[in-house]
């Protein structure tokens, strides 16, 4: 039998070795191009005290994230990809807090845990096929189901064996989309960023590929580059 992944709609505390966590709007965007840019670690905080408390902790390290898609007051950076530049992050070490997408980094109680975007989508297909198996977690937004997430999912799950329905369903929705940024337009959190200003994000989203960096967190610690060019 080839590898079977399982696809999961929203975070849930999944207890499993391996799991794949998505959120393309931004937070798995942003943690892969933090690390693809030189970051050291990024640590997924799920809520605003306990980054400021980390940060307390540890003064040099970046504090980055949003509530409502903006920047929190007293961060260093919000959670905009095009933030997570060289000059701002390289051996740096981040903290970042977002709505949706660290929550579910916190939620899943996996000793292994994968951030994927279309940035690293075809580096994260091969890790996958190394692990043999894999839990892929989307992120949703605030407890609802997000298209941006289902179509990555599928873009992912089409290499592999449905292990759910649910793997089944956002393999055939991501076999049958041409164009992943006019796809991704249509999602509600798309129109919200559209709103807020952050189009060039958008597109930034879109693109399969950029990185073969595998953001890779082990024992719930932060996401570091264990994995380049599987
Ligand atoms: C989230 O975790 O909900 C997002 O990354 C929100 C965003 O920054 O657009």
């Amino acid at each position: 039998m080839g590898t079977v992944v399982d696809v999961y709609f929203l975070p849930k505390p999944i207890e499993a070795e391996f799991c794949v966590i998505i959120d393309v709007l931004r937070a798995t965007t942003s943690i892969t191009t933090a690390l693809h840019n030189g970051a050291q670690c990024v640590f997924p905080v799920d809520n605003i005290e306990a980054a400021f408390k980390m940060k307390e902790n540890h003064p040099d390290y970046i504090l980055a994230g949003e509530e409502d898609g903006l920047r929190i007051p007293g961060f260093d950076m919000g959670n905009s990809p095009y933030e997570f530049l060289e000059e701002m992050v390289k051996d740096k070490n981040v903290i970042l807090k977002t709505s949706n997408g660290t929550v579910a980094a916190k939620m899943v109680k996996c000793s292994e845990v994968v951030a994927a975007s279309f940035l690293n989508l075809s580096a994260v297909v091969s890790y996958i096929k190394k692990k043999g198996t894999s839990k892929i977690v989307c992120s949703g937004t605030l407890g609802k189901v997000s298209l941006e997430d289902c179509l990555l999912a599928g873009f992912i799950a089409k290499n592999f064996e449905p292990g759910n329905d649910q793997a089944r369903i956002v393999s055939g929705y991501a076999k049958s989309v041409k164009d992943i940024y006019e796809e991704l337009l249509k999602s509600s959190h798309a129109k919200k960023l559209l709103r807020l200003g952050f189009e060039r994000d958008i597109k930034f989203a879109s693109q399969i590929d950029f990185t073969d960096v595998v953001p890779l967190m082990k024992n719930r610690s932060c996401f570091s580059k264990g994995i380049v060019g599987v």
